[in-house]
């Protein structure tokens, strides 16, 4: 993939982004989603790619754009996309912090059309890849993670969604001694913080959401991070859905190379609200100030991108 298309998806995703960030605190999540909805299916037309939506707002019969399967760009080279135009719907609605506008590009066939069920997944920063298993103890994890990062694991800080479910991990966090950020929604922003060292994160452990995961596997990839993650089908359909995807054995540990296959993949989000990473939209009169982040696997180039953004430019004065 060209090089110069890393503008051309950032601007999707801060289109998404401003559009999105007006609902901020409103208590409306469905409007904030729809808002990001619109804003990313219209600037995907002028990106200059052939691309099929892989990872998106729902099957073709579920949602009315960013479908699995639509077809968006303006024509030319053949990609396949993943897209979460709100990723985080409660925190916009109500004003916390974590939310993203979120894409992931790579050729066809290279990303797991993840369906939409959960994911159990472990992930951490480029220095700790290659020492996380999904299927040790916790605390082995943590040891690994801490002893590569010449941390103590008390001074680790672990990022779980605070579920019900979660209740036996935080247990064994706690009692391994590290410490634990608990977060209500939005697993994708605080894990590409775990790749990113100084954000204060070191690790994402739990379940989310399987589309999230493979976002998620994108940008830590990226970073050169890693990943692993397992299906968490619940009922007899998705576990027939997990062996058209071929995965057999539900049990399969899935890498971040099976997440994300290749070495051509790039990754761009914007911040709608602030994270540990960026600033949130901020809006100004006339305009709105964007923080984004883009990445090439290929190259491994990471850009922070701070954009001003005029809508209406006053005429010269002569
Ligand atoms: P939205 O679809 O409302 O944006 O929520 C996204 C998310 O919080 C993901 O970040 C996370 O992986 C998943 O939902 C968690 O699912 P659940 O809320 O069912 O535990």
């Amino acid at each position: 993939m060209d090089r110069e298309l890393a503008l051309e998806f950032v601007r999707v995703t801060e289109a998404a982004a401003i559009a999105s960030g007006r609902w901020m605190g409103r208590g409306n999540k469905i409007a904030a989603d729809q808002a990001a909805v619109d804003a990313m299916r219209s600037a995907f037309d002028t990106v200059s790619i052939s691309g099929t939506v892989v990872i998106g707002e729902g099957e073709l019969d579920e949602a009315p754009m960013l479908y699995i399967g639509e077809k968006v760009g303006a024509g030319g080279l053949a990609v396949d996309i993943a897209v979460d135009p709100l990723e985080g719907t409660n925190l916009v609605a109500k004003g916390l912090p974590g939310s993203i506008a979120v894409i992931a590009i790579a050729p066809g066939g290279k990303l797991l059309h993840a369906p939409d069920m959960y994911m159990d997944k472990i992930a951490v920063g480029p220095k700790a890849a290659g020492k996380i298993d999904i299927n040790a103890p916790v605390k082995e994890n943590l040891k690994a993670v801490a002893s590569a990062l010449e941390l103590k694991i008390e001074d680790m800080v672990v990022v779980i969604l605070d579920r019900e479910r979660h209740a036996k991990i935080i247990n064994e966090v706690r009692d391994a001694g590290a410490r634990i950020r608990l977060i209500t929604d939005g697993d994708v922003s605080p894990a590409i913080s775990a790749a990113v060292e100084g954000t204060g994160i070191h690790m994402l452990l739990g379940i989310g959401g399987a589309p999230e995961g493979v976002l998620t596997a994108a940008a830590i990839k990226c970073l050169g991070g890693d990943m692993q993650a397992k299906l968490c089908p619940e009922n007899d359909a998705e576990i027939a859905r997990c062996k058209t995807m071929g995965i057999a054995d539900i049990n399969k540990v899935l890498t971040i190379d099976d997440l994300v296959q290749g070495d051509d993949v790039m990754f761009a989000a914007t911040a709608i609200t602030q994270s540990d990473l960026l600033r949130g939209v901020n809006y100004f009169g006339g305009g709105a100030r964007t923080n984004s982040i883009v990445m090439r696997y290929k190259t491994g180039t990471v850009r922070f991108v701070d954009a001003i953004h005029t809508f209406e430019r006053k005429p010269i004065l002569k």
